[in-house]
């Protein structure tokens, strides 16, 4: 791998674009929205921006449909915007990554007008089509957005291959001939001056070519083989060719996203330092440890956070240190809210959304804040479902009412779980629509943003935006950056059901000590001793030297000891 070390010192931050900042007062978030925010960003401390999908596109599934990887989407603004965004943020010693879409395009990319005319149209094979089986489908393999994977094609009475919605058919990575036009297009973007990609679902690149049926499991919402399109051995060829042909020639980061489906032993083949072809993969264990994902039939008092549970998913990954280098997150744009799902945004606001940095930020691995996660910014408050504008969720909301779920229940359970929580406007200032724009956005502004808004918070020495820039700080530049950086990781008292607690180690030793409840509770430290607090999640957390602490609700401290 390459030698260059400058993204494992990095952090990160993410920008859903449509949502992030609108200049021109139509109700879109755009570049020129980004530009004009980039002190903010330098002043948080982040110096890696991961931008959502820019491209042109129809916007079926905001930007992950591609119709054009050389044009920007006319409503985000022109590729003189993006250079200039390029050249600012570089002026400010912040790296840009793009988001790179290589599993599928939108219907309306040139490449499927033209692929779906006839069975010996000259890209036919940029794309995966099968004669159907028995009257249906070719296979029983399902979409990530409900349903078949497969679209009929009254065209060619041939269906094609479609892992997401019906209007981003998948890639065929089978094609060389297609391999050389996406590695034309990811040099033109190297070559623009962007510091790398986040690699959407690069997991399901390679399909099973036998095109066998799969065993379909027990799952409602997301069923069937998901091993038919993931993780499949020649995807690491395609991964292999990317890097000795493209990546490799350039100073760049390269995070693949993985998903829910891949093994720490799947991570290796895609980042070890031995022979993966790209820097880190993202990962969805750590995202649903309070049960929501499957909790249509739940009441929100059933809803609880499994600690233990949450701690070995971390740590699991954390064990890859020496091996590859890691990520962390707590929250993408396909994710809810975390202070709504581990903390609690009514009674220990501050506290929890503090206590969650906290536990993250001392971690190994480059950190990635979400747009808005650095002032508590929560899940909706929306009460009809075609507020939750998402294509994958009003397809969700037709079968769970096909299944007899009610429309409260509905509306319950998508507030809990749905990728639109993190998708409404940047809070920004308690002004009309929370000074994302003057206009009307295109998702509607959360309610709380009168009180839970960046304005608010610059002002307010003790605000959690604020303590995220601590905690950059002590990473970026302290005596303990060295520990947090390349240190080694350890879980202490697995088995403690309330408190996640771990050490890091190198020339310091630090112990993170959180409580994941709104319940005080008890923590013994054996072994080490206490030489001094270096930040809490409460203000008036004393300095304290014992062996057993009293964390109070949400309390974390982070602690050096030796
Ligand atoms: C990834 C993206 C998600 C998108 C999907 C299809 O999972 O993060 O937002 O819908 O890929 O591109
Ligand atoms: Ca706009």
């Amino acid at each position: 791998m390459k030698e260059s070390k400058w993204f494992k010192e990095a952090i990160g931050y993410q920008i859903y674009p449509r949502s992030f900042k609108d200049s021109n007062n139509d109700g879109i978030g755009d570049i020129r929205g980004i530009i004009s925010k980039l002190d903010y960003l330098s002043y948080l401390g982040v110096n890696l921006i991961w931008i959502g999908p820019i491209y042109k596109s129809p916007m079926d599934d905001n930007g992950y449909d591609v119709s054009d990887f050389y044009q920007i989407a006319e409503e985000y603004g022109t590729l003189n915007d993006v250079e200039e965004l390029i050249t600012e943020a570089h002026k400010r010693d912040i790296k840009i990554i793009f988001d790179l879409i290589l599993n599928h395009t939108s219907d309306e990319h040139p490449w499927f007008i033209e692929s779906r005319k006839s069975k010996d149209n000259p890209y036919r094979d940029y794309y995966i089509w099968q004669e159907g089986k028995n009257g249906g489908p070719p296979t029983n393999w399902a979409s990530f957005f409900g349903g078949s994977c497969w679209n009929f094609d009254p065209q060619t009475n041939m269906y094609y291959m479609k892992i997401f919605s019906n209007k981003m058919p998948d890639l065929n990575w089978e094609n060389k001939k297609f391999r050389d036009e996406m590695k034309k297009m990811i040099k033109w973007w190297l070559d623009k001056g962007i510091d790398g990609f986040r690699m959407d679902a690069i997991a399901h690149l390679a399909k099973d070519t036998s095109f066998s049926d799969g065993k379909v499991d027990k799952g409602y919402i997301y069923s069937g083989e998901w091993s038919k399109f993931s993780n499949r051995d020649e995807l690491f060829i395609y991964l292999k060719e990317l890097k000795d042909d493209v990546f490799s020639k350039y100073d760049c980061v390269t995070i693949g996203e993985v998903g829910g489906g891949a093994s720490t032993k799947d991570a290796l083949r895609y980042s070890s330092y031995k022979n993966g072809s790209i820097d880190m993969v993202f990962t969805f264990d750590h995202c649903w440890e309070n049960g929501a994902f499957m909790s249509e039939h739940k009441k929100d008092e059933e809803i609880k956070t499994n600690v233990i549970s949450l701690k070995k998913q971390f740590a699991k990954w954390q064990k890859l240190y020496n091996k590859s280098w890691n990520p962390l997150y707590w929250l993408n744009h396909d994710h809810p809210r975390v202070i709504s799902q581990y903390g609690d945004p009514i009674n220990y606001f501050n506290e929890s959304a503090k206590m969650l940095a906290q536990t993250l930020h001392f971690m190994w691995g480059t950190p990635f804040i979400y747009q808005g996660e650095e002032i508590g910014m929560t899940n909706v408050d929306f009460n009809r479902i075609d507020q939750f504008k998402d294509t994958y969720i009003f397809d969700y909301a037709k079968d769970a009412k096909k299944r007899g779920l009610s429309e409260d229940q509905i509306i319950n359970y998508l507030r809990r779980t749905s990728r639109v929580n993190a998708r409404t406007p940047m809070q920004w200032d308690g002004s009309i629509y929370a000074g994302f724009s003057n206009t009307k956005p295109w998702i509607d502004v959360i309610g709380n943003y009168s009180y839970i808004n960046v304005k608010n918070q610059i002002y307010d020495q003790n605000s959690i935006l604020n303590h995220y820039r601590k905690l950059i700080e002590f990473r970026k530049d302290s005596e303990y950056k060295k520990t947090i950086i390349y240190g080694k990781f350890k879980l202490i008292n697995m088995k403690h059901p309330q408190i996640f607690a771990y050490l890091r180690e190198l020339d310091k030793k630090i112990i993170v000590l959180s409580n994941f409840t709104n319940e005080k509770t008890q923590f013994t430290i054996r072994n080490y001793q206490f030489r001094k607090l270096i930040i809490s999640s409460y203000l008036d957390s004393p300095v304290i030297n014992r062996k057993s602490y009293t964390l109070r609700p949400f309390e974390s401290l982070v602690i050096e000891v030796e």
